[in-house]
């Protein structure tokens, strides 16, 4: 994305919402029925709890609560929605769309339903998608929400995956606003987005429609991804904060895909954000794939931490491999 004419429209975020299942799942919880322990869990990710769906909570049924949330706090209703777009790597049926199914639970009108399948990184590349229409004037209230059922994809004798995940789901609305083609304007001021498909095997499910006719399990080279996560992301954050020209100074919240807290740590301290602009909710929800963002960009918002007029630099990594950042200013 090249820097916004003067005059020009931004996708501004008027309202966030979250939703977490009630069902919790601590470390100890875990370490019952697999070889691990809370002290490994803790020091290696910071993770130190879950939320797993109920029987019969699908995908849809987490996005449409987050949804309803996002909009509320935005002060619209759904009559007005006429964009979603959901980030998902669990749907609750190969098709149709989660977005299809969130648009009919929460009453919207026809009009544009997708998703987008970028793993982890999903929140991120949703962005920018919906980007495209509302900056150009071509959706006025739009839903991008990331939402997943992560445990449904867990090999739950394959420690070194299993007790990484969780499920969750976090919405945005977004609306055109006119902007002046500066780096004050609020809205969506520049990302970058990247997919390197030789790296597939480090991050897979075992599994699919077209394969094997299953849904198939999580695989992951946790260690090599762990590599090039720290690498690839702060690449991608300098990227997307060239194009939206600001520096890494100017960031007031830095809102990092929420995998492993050594990961974040890491990828701040690379790109020389301090430790307390870090927005970090591992701890509460594990990685929730495209969820994590929005979940924890609401958590920040909630606990009056992040205030509009603020500029938020979000960036994820997951399977692909694909990863991404995005600046915008609230
Ligand atoms: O969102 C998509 C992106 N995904 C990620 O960002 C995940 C990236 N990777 C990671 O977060 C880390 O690599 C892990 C948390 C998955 C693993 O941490 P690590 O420090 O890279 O550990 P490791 O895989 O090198 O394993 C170290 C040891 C092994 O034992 P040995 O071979 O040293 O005896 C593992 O078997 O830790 C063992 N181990 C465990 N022990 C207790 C692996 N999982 C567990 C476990 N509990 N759950």
């Amino acid at each position: 994305m090249t820097e916004a004419s003067p005059g020009s429209l931004r996708s501004l975020v008027t309202g966030v919402g979250g939703y977490l299942p009630s069902d919790i799942v601590t470390n100890t919880d875990l370490a019952k029925f697999v070889d691990t322990n809370d002290e490994w869990i803790v020091e290696r990710t910071g993770i130190r709890q879950r939320h797993r769906a109920a029987e019969g909570e699908f995908t849809s049924d987490l996005a449409t609560v987050a949804a309803q949330r996002a909009l509320a706090a935005a002060g619209r209703k759904a009559s007005e929605v006429d964009l979603i777009i959901v980030a998902t790597t669990t749907p609750d049926l190969t098709f149709p769309s989660v977005a299809t199914m969130v648009q009919y639970k929460i009453g919207a009108p026809v009009g544009i339903a997708f998703d987008v399948q970028a793993v982890c990184s999903g929140f991120v590349y949703a962005m920018s998608v919906a980007d495209g229409f509302v900056a150009r004037g071509l959706s006025k209230c739009a839903l991008v929400i990331g939402a997943e059922t992560m445990t449904r994809l867990m090999d739950w004798a394959d420690r070194g995956t299993c007790v990484l995940f969780g499920d969750g789901a976090g919405a945005v609305v977004l609306e055109p606003q006119k902007g002046q083609g500066r780096t004050s304007d609020r809205g969506l001021l520049g990302f970058s987005l990247r997919a390197d498909g030789s790296k597939k095997d480090l991050l897979f499910v075992d599994g699919g429609p077209s394969s094997t006719g299953t849904v198939g399990h999580l695989r992951m080279l946790g260690n090599q991804v762990f590599r090039h996560a720290v690498v690839n992301i702060s690449e991608a954050i300098e990227a997307s904060a060239a194009v939206a020209g600001v520096t890494m100074a100017e960031v007031d919240w830095f809102i990092p895909h929420q995998a492993n807290q050594r990961i974040l740590e890491g990828v701040a301290k690379r790109v020389g954000i301090p430790e307390e602009k870090v927005i970090s909710t591992v701890a509460l929800h594990a990685n929730t794939s495209a969820a994590s963002i929005p979940l924890a960009l609401n958590h920040g918002i909630e606990d009056g931490r992040i205030k509009p007029g603020q500029l938020l630099l979000l960036e994820a990594m997951g399977g692909g491999l694909t990863w991404g950042a995005c600046v915008l200013r609230l």
